[in-house]
């Protein structure tokens, strides 16, 4: 089998186009170093040589390391996934062998270099993030064949890193639950499009979906509602019920898979808005007493935390420790968007407070919106306790917040500008471009769909270049109101997260929208062999 093997020679080197067939009479498919998200360097030998994959290959691991060993675990399984072929994993160097390494010379922490000769690949990584990335390049190289053809990768090299260090994408449980199961398949496909944040949003006026052992009532009887909004326009409500929350045991279920893939699961417990679910548990926390109900319609809810009440600030203080006890990752979200500050207006222990705290109107801040200031402030002396970072959406902005605080800049492009020239650490991920559950953005068709995405530079160009470096990544985000199913979230999700992918890795001089629709052909094939529920109109636009 090797000799013939290393006799083969491809003839012809256009990408995914059958080639020959060997002594072993099994047709050799040749895959395309040109993938999403593009690469920083891509040197193709052109010369027709590869290296081809058959149940003779390694993959090589160096002894004693568990990561790079469930590295290479990922990709036999991508190998087997996508070729059929079964690959065997061995810690001994080897010819004929995908061999996977760490090597401090490679410049960055993620980045990887690799070599494709016909004998040996070679996948370097700083760190096994890094090597974990070129696998993922890798098993995008790879064709896909349906295991009675041979999969071939063409010479080459590749050295890659990404742009931003923070590659996120949120999914919004609060509106319709999901289970750990298919949370795991989500964070596979963001694996696959090299984001290494899940922001996973938590709780909401429809239902708070993580236990907290001190506050019980929380999900006995927060994360239950009678029914849910069908439509905008009629506000009808259904009579169907929705439950469903995470045990600790299981969120740390999810950390664990996600850490594994290089993943960190940044939780967000939205306050002192969005909190309808929380009050209907404990409606003392609330300016008025209630009473309060789960919420079964959509919307920003004027009942709210009450910001005066000291019970308040200890229970948001507990939750957060206790959700600092599950998750390890060193941001934590608190929220901060869409709170109506009506009842604050005129409640006798929120007014106190502001008279206590000597909080006056300014030309910029309200009295209550630096309230609400304070209040996420001193959750936030919590959260650095730890060690950790606080972030909240750019209404904190609003409020003059403490400049440790980064900001995720949703409401418009312009957030991002404001939260750079306030001096903080901000993502970038306005409602316009990158939230995937934007009904208006969801009725584009095709290339144009992707444009939206693609288009949107995440980097301001009107700033200085010291603000600039505030920019420490971008984010996709899907909402759950009208996502009641896995079919909707990745019809929502793909093709759009691979331009997300390329905005969020990618260098801006490597971009280019032609070029991206040639290589999502590739990458709608990989949907597919994953049985993701992608978008499909775009094959209209790409000429299938
Ligand atoms: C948000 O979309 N309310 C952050
Ligand atoms: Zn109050």
């Amino acid at each position: 089998m090797k000799s013939c093997k290393l006799n083969r020679l491809i003839l012809c080197c256009a990408s995914l186009m059958p080639v020959f067939l060997s002594c072993s009479q099994k047709e050799v498919l040749m895959g395309d170093l040109n993938v999403i998200p593009v690469p920083f360097e891509v040197v193709e030998q052109n010369d027709g040589m590869s290296f081809v994959i058959d149940r003779s290959t390694k993959i090589c691991y160096p002894e004693g390391n568990e990561k790079m060993k469930r590295n290479a675990e990922f990709l036999a399984s991508y190998i087997k996934h996508l070729t059929g072929t079964e690959v065997k994993l061995t810690t001994k160097a080897d010819e004929d062998a995908i061999q996977l390494s760490l090597d401090e010379t490679v410049g960055f922490d993620e980045g990887y270099e690799l070599n494709v000769s016909k004998n040996l690949v070679t996948l370097k990584g700083k760190t096994e993030a890094g090597v974990f990335y070129g696998i993922q390049t890798l098993s995008k190289i790879m064709p896909i064949t349906d295991g009675t053809k041979l999969a071939a990768i063409p010479a080459g090299n590749i050295k890659d890193h990404p742009r931003f260090d923070y590659r996120g994408f949120m999914v919004d449980v609060g509106r319709h639950f999901f289970s750990v199961d298919y949370l795991k398949e989500v964070i596979d496909m963001l694996a696959l499009h090299n984001i290494n944040y899940f922001h996973w949003h938590l709780t909401e006026d429809q239902g708070w979906r993580i236990e907290i052992k001190k506050y019980p009532k929380l999900t006995e009887i927060g994360s239950k509602r009678n029914g849910t909004m069908k439509d905008w326009e009629t506000k009808e409500v259904d009579n169907i019920p929705v439950s469903g929350f995470y045990t600790q045991e299981e969120a740390k279920e999810i950390v664990r898979y996600a850490a594994e893939r290089y993943i960190t699961v940044i939780p967000e417990i939205d306050m002192p808005g969005h909190m309808q679910a929380a009050l209907a548990a404990y409606p003392e926390l609330g300016c008025t007493g209630g009473p309060y109900e789960v919420a079964t319609t959509f919307g920003v809810f004027e009942d709210v935390l009450c910001a005066g009440n000291e019970k308040t600030l200890t229970f948001a203080k507990d939750v957060i420790n206790e959700i600092m006890d599950i998750f390890p990752s060193s941001y934590v979200h608190i929220g901060g968007d869409e709170c109506p500050k009506k009842h604050w207006k005129t409640c006798p222990k929120c007014q106190k407070k502001i008279k206590e705290l000597g909080l006056k109107k300014t030309k910029n801040h309200t009295k209550e919106n630096q309230l609400q200031a304070w209040f996420m402030g001193e959750v936030e002396k919590e959260i650095q306790k730890r060690g950790k970072v606080m972030m909240a959406w750019d209404e904190i902005l609003e409020g003059n917040p403490n400049k440790s605080t980064t900001v995720m800049a949703w409401t418009s492009p312009e957030a991002r500008v404001r939260s750079v020239e306030s001096g903080h650490k901000t993502i970038v991920c306005p409602i316009t471009n990158y939230y995937f559950s934007n009904p208006r953005n969801n009725k584009l068709k095709g290339v144009s769909s992707i444009k939206k995405v693609y288009d949107f530079e995440p980097v301001p160009e009107n700033v200085t270049e010291e603000q600039k470096k505030n920019i420490i990544g971008a984010q996709g985000c899907i909402w759950t109101e009208w996502t009641k199913d896995s079919v909707k979230m990745e019809w929502q999700m793909m093709p759009r997260i691979a331009a997300l992918s390329e905005i969020q890795w990618s260098e801006p001089q490597n971009r280019n929208l032609d070029d991206f629709l040639k290589r999502l052909k590739h990458q709608l094939e990989i949907y597919k062999a994953y049985g993701y529920n992608y978008k499909q109109d775009i094959h209209d636009d790409l000429g299938k």
